[in-house]
């Protein structure tokens, strides 16, 4: 559906929008034929790039997401470095959780804690509500600012899907089994349900702001929705997904997120997205072929691959575009996020070879 038969507003059009929309990155997203294969790395701003540990001598990492002009230097200056076919905006998918007022810290190297996690169906009373156009204004800023800077690049927004939301909030930190967050999934249906749908209004909410800040297209990271048995997922889960991603359905592309999603790879698809993230745990043309010829995909190097040298990453980015054998419709990037020991010059020597074979 095109945006103006949905009643959707475009954005003022600029000179770039055009070209824009001919973008490698954004063909891939319509699966149509594309002269290269584009390809970003999930977390391309981080701790493995000197330039963001410079910046993060000086900024605690929520100073760097909150500031809209701290926030696009990060976002823009990796992406120069590595040569990328999209930025994405530099913040972090437990932002939201920031104006919940539930205390949300990251502690050096132990990731991000949650000081009054959610527990009980008592404890829903107590999140206060959100509005992310009052509150994560700075993300829409720094937004702004990176499509000012960047105006041939697709730029990607993103938020986290209910599911890893809700197991950040309910187990207050990272988590290996999701105990508690499964402990209220069975126990108490009722407070999960109530609890799943505010954070599919917020994401909704949040990823509408993005959009209309200008970003070209959204993911959105559903990191640890791998955990759930398959009924699981389509009964307590799946819903609140799907609600999360219409607010944008038919403006821009969504590419769809998940680690572990074997076993669940139609049950995301049914659930949205123009584009299926895939981990490398599957093989890619099979998950592909499960999915269907109605949506592209994007993945899925180990990002372990990157710490092997060149020759290892050269023979599995070969191989990872020999399983595609130039379909239309592959976005390449890892499986996961950069992993902090990276070598920045094999991570931008693997975009480079990604170009360089795919090249047509
Ligand atoms: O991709 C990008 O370059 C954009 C920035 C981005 C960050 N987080 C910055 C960040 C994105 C897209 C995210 C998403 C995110 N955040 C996810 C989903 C992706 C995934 O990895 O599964 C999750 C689960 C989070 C929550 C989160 N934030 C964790 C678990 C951690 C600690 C672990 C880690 O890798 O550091 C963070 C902190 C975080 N988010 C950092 C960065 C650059 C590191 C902060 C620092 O110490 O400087």
């Amino acid at each position: 559906m095109s945006r103006a038969k949905s009643g959707v507003p475009d954005r003022l059009p600029t000179a770039d929008s055009a070209s824009l929309r001919d973008h490698p990155l954004l063909k891939a997203c319509r699966r149509e034929a594309a002269p290269y294969t584009p390809v970003w790395l999930m977390r391309q701003a981080g701790r493995y790039m000197p330039e963001y540990r410079a910046m993060r001598e000086r900024h605690g990492f929520l100073a760097l997401c909150t500031n809209p002009e701290l926030a696009a230097e990060v976002t823009v200056t990796a992406v120069r470095r590595l040569g990328v076919d999209a930025a994405i905006i530099f913040a972090d998918i437990l932002l939201p959780l920031i104006p919940m007022k539930v205390g949300l810290s990251y502690e050096a190297g132990d990731g991000p804690a949650i000081e009054r996690p959610i527990r009980a169906a008592a404890d829903l009373a107590r999140l206060a509500p959100v509005d992310p156009a009052a509150s994560l204004g700075f993300v829409a800023d720094s937004i702004r600012i990176v499509r000012r800077e960047l105006p041939d690049l697709p730029l990607i927004g993103f938020a986290g899907a209910p599911f890893t939301l809700a197991s950040y909030l309910i187990e207050g930190g990272a988590s290996r089994d999701f105990r508690h967050t499964k402990s209220l999934m069975y126990r108490e249906p009722t407070a999960w349900e109530r609890l799943m749908t505010a954070l599919a209004r917020i994401t909704a909410d949040y990823l509408a702001m993005q959009v209309a800040a200008g970003a070209d297209l959204i993911q959105l990271f559903d990191s640890w929705v791998g955990a759930l048995a398959p009924a699981d997922y389509r009964s307590f889960v799946m819903p609140h997904t799907r609600a999360a991603l219409a607010s944008i359905r038919g403006r821009v592309p969504a590419i769809h997120f998940g680690t572990g999603t074997a076993g669940l790879l139609e049950a995301m698809r049914e659930a949205g997205g123009e584009v299926i993230g895939l981990d490398w745990r599957v093989d890619l043309r099979a998950a592909w072929e499960r999915l269907g010829p109605e949506v592209a995909v994007q993945g899925n190097l180990d990002p372990m691959v990157l710490l092997a040298g060149r020759e290892e990453i050269r023979r599995q980015v070969r191989a990872i575009l020999d399983r595609v054998a130039g379909r239309p419709g592959h976005i390449f990037n890892l499986g996961h996020g950069v992993l902090p020991e990276t070598p920045v010059d094999d991570a931008i020597a693997m975009v480079e070879m990604v170009h360089e074979m795919s090249r047509r």
